[in-house]
């Protein structure tokens, strides 16, 4: 740790301004070239993640799990899965980040375990009230014979939120509530047992000295007392964006959680941090999340849902200053992760489609990759210039677009098997990175296999092919995060500036960052020095869907 210390100055925490890099190891980089990515993988390409110049990692789950849910169930928390490695696998990848100044955010998942957890395999086996059972939340069914779920809630996924269990004896017994898959029991959270275990298993990776957690659905652990019948509001998204006073999500006892574990992690040397993944239908809501004495950060989602428009883009950027400022807490920015549609798909969708459906090969309306690059590169170049920390998903920095063309047969996200179909689900936003043009699948392992597969026309998005072009996406990355570091911009003010009603513009210091979303190019003055520009452009005028940070006189 010791070279580590150094980075962050006294009263200047590191995951204040940090650029955190997620990492969803399945689909990174792959050494054992069985298809699915691994540690040792993501090992032998820390090297291009320092050259990116990120300042850490967040890896998506890698403990021991049966991979319905892709790792987000867990049946060991203390392990490593085999098809990840080992944790000697993990150690040796931890320590070599640590050497290039990489810090590494391990993913929690506190919400539910896989049903294949022992506790869970125990509850089965144990009878109704007993201490087994405790520790999930199970219920007796409604109707005559219990043979209607104890409420009217639904899953994330699709579907009812309640599997019934069949008892010892054989009969159809009790119900065991799952907010994701079946596979996928929540554990209660008012039970001392549970609190105690997790207490535990964050020091267990703490003192592997990992720096952090990125903590799972970490709006969701705690469920309203009575667990009364709920009926979701119509097209609001189903993690709880957009929906007020839902039972499962937003608990005001959730936070007591947090506050135990802000005090766990304190005892740590090193910033050890907290960042929520919670989807909540305000930032003023969202902001409770990182009160001084609760998790650090927490994902600025209202952000990523906004839609690319001028005037919600500039509202959404003062008023997450304004709430998170009113907390001490940075705002955490980001654009994509392995949940939703691509930015580089997303912010050119016709309809709106902010969480993402996915999108497959029967959607209608598919978005223009042309125009959904441009506006993702303005996107993250808007972003990459305002104060706090910013997360970054695996392959935005080779501009990947949303892969729209798997077929059926390949998918693999419960949403999608949950639904019938009806809703694609995540997988076209999974898919394993391209690193070599010419290699076998691309170069993420050599023998050519891949758990999804890649798109023929990714050659164009191969790292090797856009290290070699300055143009690239990849070189337009490089520049920003050399930039940013380079000027400090992770910390401090902004102050607006006016450049019309269809561009968001503010100035850090003596660099003025602006981004055009309307249809007219931008006229920004005589005396203008461009310190970058999301696109190459001639003259002063900021061409549509660009933007661009430059100095004046
Ligand atoms: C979180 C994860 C998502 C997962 C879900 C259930 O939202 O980001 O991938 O499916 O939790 O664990």
């Amino acid at each position: 740790m010791a070279q580590l210390e150094q980075i962050a100055a006294p009263g200047s925490e590191w995951w204040r301004s940090a650029v955190i890099y997620q990492i969803y190891p399945r689909s990174f980089a792959d050494a054992s070239g069985d298809g699915i990515g691994d540690l040792p993988g993501i090992t032998s390409r820390l090297d291009d993640l320092q050259e990116l110049g990120i300042d850490a990692i967040w890896l998506s789950p890698f403990m021991t799990s049966p991979q319905k849910d892709a790792g987000y169930d867990v049946a060991d928390y203390r392990d490593v899965d085999p098809i990840f490695g080992t944790l000697a696998d993990f150690d040796e990848m931890l320590a070599q980040a640590h050497a290039r100044s990489i810090r590494v955010i391990v993913d929690l998942v506190p919400n539910h375990s896989s049903d294949q957890h022992v506790w869970f395999q125990e509850a089965l086996k144990a009878a109704p009230g007993s201490r087994e059972r405790g520790r999930y939340v199970f219920r007796d069914g409604r109707g005559k014979n219990g043979e209607l779920p104890p409420n009217n809630w639904e899953s994330v996924f699709g579907g009812g939120m309640w599997e019934r269990v069949v008892e010892a004896d054989g009969t159809p017994g009790q119900w065991y509530l799952h907010i994701f898959d079946p596979s996928q029991p929540d554990f209660d959270w008012t039970n001392a047992e549970v609190r105690e275990e997790f207490r535990s298993i964050l020091r267990f990776w703490l003192d592997r000295g990992v720096d952090g957690f990125r903590v799972d659905v970490a709006h969701g652990m705690v469920k309203e007392a009575g667990l009364p019948d709920y009926a979701p509001v119509a097209d609001a998204d189903s993690m709880g964006g957009g929906e007020e006073n839902v039972p499962y999500w937003g608990q005001d006892e959730v936070h007591d959680i947090y506050r135990d574990w802000h005090q766990l992690l304190a005892e740590y040397d090193g910033d050890r941090a907290l960042c929520g993944e919670a989807w909540l239908p305000t930032l003023k809501k969202t902001a409770l999340w990182v009160r001084p004495d609760e998790m650090h950060q927490t994902f600025n989602f209202p952000y990523l849902m906004t839609a690319w428009d001028a005037e919600a883009l500039g509202a959404v950027i003062r008023e997450s200053l304004d709430e998170f400022g009113k907390v001490g807490a940075p705002s955490t920015w980001v654009l994509s992760n392995h949940d939703v549609v691509r930015h580089a798909s997303r912010l050119a969708l016709t309809a709106e489609n902010p969480q993402g459906e996915g999108i497959g090969p029967e959607t209608p309306d598919k978005p223009d990759t042309a125009i959904g690059l441009a506006r993702a590169r303005a996107a993250t170049t808007l972003m990459l210039a305002l104060p706090g920390s910013s997360y970054l998903y695996q392959g935005e920095e080779l501009g990947l677009p949303e892969a729209m063309e798997i077929p059926d047969e390949f998918r693999q996200d419960p949403t999608w098997f949950r639904t019938n179909g009806e809703r694609y689900g995540r997988d076209g936003c999974r898919v394993p990175l391209p690193w070599e043009a010419d290699a076998p699948a691309f170069g993420f392992n050599d023998t050519g296999d891949s758990w999804l597969p890649q798109p023929a026309e990714w050659t164009q998005y191969a790292r090797d092919t856009e290290s070699a072009d300055p143009t690239s996406t990849l070189s337009l990355y490089k520049e920003l995060l050399a930039e940013r570091r380079a000027r400090g911009l992770g910390t401090g003010s902004l102050i607006w500036e006016d450049a019309g009603a269809d561009a968001v513009a503010f100035r850090r210091g003596d660099i003025h960052v602006a981004a055009n979303l309307g249809t007219e190019p931008l006229e920004l003055g005589e005396d203008v020095t461009f310190v970058l520009q999301s696109q190459p452009f001639d003259g002063t005028a900021l061409p549509v869907d660009t933007a661009a940070w430059y100095t004046k006189g």
